[in-house]
């Protein structure tokens, strides 16, 4: 294949690969905010994307797609099984995401982590031109830093975790501790999503590693390390388009005419463990129960599209939210009114911007988020001024959006007391609420988090010696 001077290296390619009914494979959008946020500037940057394509066994060869090289990485059934479903999804999704559900620690499932994370190496050290620049993505692929710096010294190697990394007291229990660390050691800039992480990392490499360190600089193996905040964002260009389009706006007025006048909530969510549908429906719900929203005047839209079926953690909250969604309709709704709408599926860019311009409160409660896109993507698609944010404290977001109702989702009196105050308070406020959040996301938005990121990438190291 080409050789490229720009790669970018993710667990998921932005396309997945599924296989119908019929046996008919067709091609649809990867899930997640990763693919929201690379996906714009790799497009603009017209650069090659090495990734999975979302199906086990598949071999397929490189093709373009949208001005980028896709360089599609295979993946037996049981790589899926230990490395994806395993390793990746079962161990450190819920260790990263401050041990909401317990993570397994299981041999065989690290195994598979090496052994694909050394696969995704040896296909960027292929693409790669000399010299070229390489961006590895997010918790898959933290070993593939320091191997691919064995296989291409020449690389500039970059890496961008876009969950939260974990204080020391946690990251302690992971068995391969030291195995990560000097993983992620590979890179020149490893780039973190909130300073406070950055500080985790550079405080574990000294203790762990016995690294010396200066600042957020981390001296090892003759180089020097610098770890960063760089909070991701939204592509505010491509949103604006779709606020100004008339076919959404339609929608978003049928969407409205729809539910009369009662006011609408909306949660937009992966069916994720991390990010507290459960904790915001109970909160609905009780404000029923307390006469505080009639059935008419309020209802409750959440979206949960479907993530990581296969994983026994994901299978059971999915059991869970259905069941509380039957109970509380069950008890509160009406004939032909619901309280709760929930949708186990997935929408494409226009449906949901329609959904934000038609939701009065947007209601993002994780108990752990590194980001979350969905709270920035509502912000920048309310140009009108209009609705407000519920927003979780545990949420990256919330260092930014200081002017969302912030909340803490483990409170469910103080939740409740949100959601309210968010129906209830004056346009003017929320007016006042809005400009200053659209303030913070159109000025950060994902083209500045890529070009702060590559500059600061491009930047020479500091020598290594300064700090010894
Ligand atoms: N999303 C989507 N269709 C849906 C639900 C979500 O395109 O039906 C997108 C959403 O617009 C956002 C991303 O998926 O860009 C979710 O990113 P976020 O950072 O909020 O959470 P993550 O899924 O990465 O944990
Ligand atoms: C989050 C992660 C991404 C991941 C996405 C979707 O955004 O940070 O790395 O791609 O969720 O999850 P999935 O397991 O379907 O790739």
């Amino acid at each position: 294949s080409r050789a490229s001077d720009f790669v970018v290296v993710a667990n998921r390619l932005p396309v997945d690969r599924v296989v119908g009914e019929d046996g008919e494979p067709s091609w649809r959008r990867s899930p997640g905010g990763l693919v929201s946020a690379i996906a714009p500037l790799m497009r603009r940057r017209h650069g090659t994307w090495i990734g999975w394509a979302g199906a086990p066994d598949e071999r397929l060869e490189p093709f373009e797609e949208d001005g980028m090289s896709l360089v599609p990485v295979h993946q037996s059934a049981e790589d899926v099984e230990l490395y994806y479903e395993g390793f990746s999804n079962a161990t450190l999704w819920p260790l990263y995401h401050d041990v909401v559900a317990p993570p397994v620690y299981d041999r065989a499932m690290w195994d598979a982590y090496v052994r694909v994370n050394e696969r995704f190496a040896e296909v960027a050290a292929d693409v790669a031109a000399k010299g070229a620049m390489v961006w590895v993505q997010d918790y898959q692929l933290q070993l593939v830093p320091a191997m691919l710096r064995r296989l291409r010294p020449d690389l500039r190697i970059g890496f961008f975790l876009h969950i939260p990394f974990p204080p020391l007291e946690l990251f302690w229990q992971l068995p391969w501790r030291r195995q990560i660390l000097e993983g992620l050691l590979g890179a020149d800039l490893v780039g973190f999503q909130l300073p406070g992480a950055a500080q985790n990392f550079v405080r574990l490499c000294r203790r762990l590693l016995d690294a010396r360190t200066f600042k957020q600089d981390v001296f090892w193996d003759g180089r020097t390390v610098r770890a960063r905040a760089f909070p991701i964002s939204v592509d505010a260009e491509e949103l604006q388009k779709l606020t100004e389009d008339p076919g959404v706006r339609r929608r978003a007025a049928e969407i409205r005419e729809d539910f009369g006048d009662a006011r609408l909530l909306l949660g937009v969510d992966r069916l994720d463990y991390t990010k507290g549908i459960t904790q915001r429906l109970e909160a609905f719900g009780e404000l029923f129960r307390d006469g505080e929203l009639r059935p008419g005047e309020a209802v409750f839209i959440q979206i949960a599209t479907p993530s990581r079926e296969r994983v026994e953690q994901y299978q059971l909250l999915r059991d869970q939210i259905e069941q509380q969604v039957g109970h509380i309709n069950g008890e509160h709704g009406e004939l032909g009114t619901p309280v709760i709408h929930y949708l186990h599926t997935s929408y494409d860019r226009a449906e949901l911007a329609a959904l934000y311009l038609a939701a009065d409160v947007m209601v993002v409660t994780p108990l752990r988020d590194g980001m979350n896109l969905v709270a920035k993507e509502y912000v920048a698609c309310r140009e009108d001024l209009g609705g407000a944010l519920v927003l979780s404290e545990f949420a990256g977001a919330a260092a930014e959006l200081k002017r969302a109702y912030q909340v803490n989702p483990y409170d469910i009196d103080g939740l409740k007391k949100s959601l309210l105050d968010a129906l209830r308070d004056h346009p003017a406020e929320q007016g006042r609420r809005m400009r200053a959040m659209r303030r913070r996301v159109l000025e950060h938005d994902v083209d500045r988090w890529a070009r702060d990121f590559l500059a600061s990438l491009e930047e020479p190291s500091p020598p290594a010696a300064m700090g010894r």
